[in-house]
């Protein structure tokens, strides 16, 4: 085969026999982990479908600007807070939709991605635009999340997280008729944060368990410090991740690496799902 040019060799019938340039690759017991841009890395011929995409992108450019946020509580017991701005740019409405396209056409059963309530009706947009079946919006409730230091205004308690089917049929879960609403504080003490948008990790496992079954492959083009790949891998599934900052790919690859060596920490009992008679549901 003659050398790609990688101008998006998935749409040159490659088949993954030509080298991906500028990027390193490195497979850790069940998981590939690429260092490089998610777009490049999903165009290239050598990326298999998967079973499912949970991904955590870059917000909008208001959450990424100046601002006030929460660190975390000292040993006192006292709040920090930190003024600064994302060391990460924002989503651009390019990458949304070339992500979401590329998401979109490589899996086959959930594409679930978190973003601002007021990005809800963006991602919806471009998963449906990809040919995803767009399912619910939902929620990460925080029960500590910071307050609204101005005071001039409610605070943001929670995340969205859009999810989408890309499978054949009707789409499928392990959490039954249960609501798409999952509690779970942002600090978690046994996890210091490595990233500056961390996701907790018991959120991560939640989600993996509600939304995959054991062995399928889960894809994180967006994987920061890697916290959906270690759930993933906790739970027996496999996991493909993408990282652009060379430093959190290296967050990424030790925790990783450390998951891979426990070896799978979780075994899920199948969710039951819970049948309610007409009469029980409340609207
Ligand atoms: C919101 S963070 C993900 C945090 C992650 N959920 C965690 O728990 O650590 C998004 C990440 O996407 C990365 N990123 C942004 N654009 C990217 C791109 N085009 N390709 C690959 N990674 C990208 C950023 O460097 C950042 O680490």
């Amino acid at each position: 085969m003659s050398p790609c040019e990688f101008d998006r060799c998935r749409t040159h019938g490659c088949d993954g026999h030509c080298s991906l340039p500028s990027m390193r690759v490195e497979t850790i017991g069940d998981a590939t982990l690429y260092l490089g841009d998610c777009l490049e890395a999903m165009y290239h011929g050598s990326m298999p479908l998967v079973h499912h995409v949970i991904t955590d992108p870059p917000y909008e450019a208001e959450a990424h600007s100046k601002g006030r946020r929460l660190l975390g509580k000292q040993e006192d017991g006292e709040r920090t807070v930190e003024y600064g701005s994302l060391d990460f740019g924002a989503i651009s409405p390019e990458l949304r939709v070339e992500c979401s396209r590329m998401a979109a056409s490589l899996s086959q059963g959930w594409f679930l991605a978190f973003c601002q309530a007021e990005a809800v009706a963006l991602w919806r947009d471009a998963h449906e635009a990809a040919g995803a079946k767009y399912k619910r919006a939902m929620v990460w409730l925080k029960p500590d999340g910071a307050p609204q230091f101005t005071g001039d205004r409610p605070g943001m308690g929670y995340e969205s997280i859009v999810a989408s089917w890309c499978g054949q049929g009707r789409s499928r879960w392990n959490g039954g008729g249960r609501h798409g609403v999952f509690s779970h504080a942002q600090r978690d003490n046994n996890h210091p944060k490595q990233h500056m948008t961390q996701k907790p990790l018991h959120l991560m496992r939640e989600l993996v368990t509600l939304f995959t079954n054991e062995n399928e492959t889960v894809l994180d083009p967006f994987m920061g410090s890697g916290t959906t790949g270690v759930a993933a891998l906790q739970l027996g599934r496999r996991f493909i991740g993408i990282e652009r900052d060379p430093k959190y790919f290296e967050v990424a690859r030790a925790r990783i690496k450390q998951a891979v060596s426990q070896g799978q920490l979780f075994t899920p009992a199948p969710t039951q799902a819970v049948q309610l008679g007409l009469d029980e549901v409340t609207q």
